[in-house]
């Protein structure tokens, strides 16, 4: 029994193989590498190759013994995403036709999607239950919807039962800072925290102080990685069980306001977060967080971790690999 493991050697993915490997599972991983790190995989198996490429998924497949997979590779950045329409669609959901095509000729019939609570685009109810409207408000957003319906059809035509996992902000690092959120690729919150206490960019901007919050700044939902991978390990278990198709809201229930991450670093760095305060952001929402019912009924899934977890194991990872992955200027 092997695992594939899509978008592997990506943040998450990386996270998830490592957990997958700890439960005595068979993993092979096939990733481009364009946005994911060798190095994230340890001694994991890896293929070097594209989604879209069908004849690989299948040799990959046949070769490894898959029977079930995880598919975590996509292009994930909202603002990149309005400027380059064409490539989020290609990459996000044509290639994740060509993927299916190739796990339904390879007579595969189980998938774990990594999906993304920016499906909801600005709920109007917090928490957020999976019964709240789905209106993208970004083509990344879209293409997660999108693959979302293709699954739906994949199920009641070709008989692939698959489980959308949709997170809310994944955040944290490994517990031995072995592994964690590459330099270059991190662009949300916490990362730009600990890069700014690092003094390797310039000061955070909190975008908006006038929210009506407890304390004036915006708040999210912050889902520890390996909370993350837990659920993806229960989907699969899930899945493998007979469970029928679903998406799901992976978040802890908890939201955490931006001024709450800083004091958090602040507490636990023992460093001051250079800040800038400024003005709201168009489209930001004010709060959104998950209401994790379906998710506990579902898998049973709870999460581990809270905030001071993420904030510490992140902390001490951008710590340990001030550079991401890569060396670092020569010395
Ligand atoms: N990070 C978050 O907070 C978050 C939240 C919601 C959803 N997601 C989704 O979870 C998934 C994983 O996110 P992440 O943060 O680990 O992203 P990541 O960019 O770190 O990892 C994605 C990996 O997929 C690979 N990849 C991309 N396109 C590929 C293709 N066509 N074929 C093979 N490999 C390809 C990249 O090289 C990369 O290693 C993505 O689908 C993302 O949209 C992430």
């Amino acid at each position: 029994m092997t695992v594939l493991v899509t978008g592997g050697a990506g943040y998450i993915g990386s996270h998830t193989v490592r957990a997958l490997r700890r439960t005595g599972r068979d993993v092979v991983v096939l990733d481009t590498l364009e946005r994911g790190n060798r190095e994230a995989l340890l001694d994991t198996p890896l293929v070097v190759g594209n989604i879209a490429d069908a004849d690989l998924v299948q040799s990959t497949c046949a070769q490894y013994g898959v029977d079930e997979v995880i598919h975590f590779a996509a292009y994930k950045s909202v603002g990149e995403s309005m400027q380059r329409v064409g490539p989020y669609m290609h990459n996000n959901v044509d290639a994740t036709v060509s993927l299916l095509d190739a796990l339904s000729a390879a007579g595969i019939g189980r998938i774990v999607f990594s999906s993304s609570c920016s499906v909801y685009g600005t709920p109007e109810i917090v928490p957020v239950t999976e019964a709240a409207p789905i209106r993208p408000e970004s083509v990344y957003a879209e293409t997660k919807a999108i693959v979302e319906r293709v699954l739906h059809w994949y199920g009641e035509v070709a008989g692939i039962h698959s489980v959308s996992l949709r997170y809310f902000n994944a955040a944290g690092a490994s517990f031995d800072s072995v592994i964690g959120e590459d330099w270059d690729a991190a662009i949300n919150l916490i990362p730009m925290v600990m890069k700014a206490v690092l003094g390797f960019r310039p000061p955070v901007q909190v975008f908006g102080t006038d929210y009506p919050t407890p304390d004036g700044t915006a708040i999210r939902d912050y889902v520890h990685v390996d909370d993350l991978a837990d659920a993806h390990i229960r989907a699969l278990d899930y899945l493998a069980g007979g469970g029928v198709s679903t998406a799901l809201n992976v978040g802890t229930g908890i939201g955490s306001s931006v001024k709450e991450i800083i004091i958090a670093t602040e507490s636990i760095t023992g460093r001051t977060v250079p800040a800038d305060y400024v003005g709201r952001r168009a489209g930001d929402p004010v709060s959104t967080f998950a209401d994790p019912r379906l998710v506990r009924a579902t898998l049973d899934w709870t999460p581990q971790y809270g905030l001071y977890e993420v904030i510490e194991t992140a902390w001490n990872w951008h710590l340990s690999h001030p550079y991401g992955y890569k060396p670092g200027p020569a010395k």
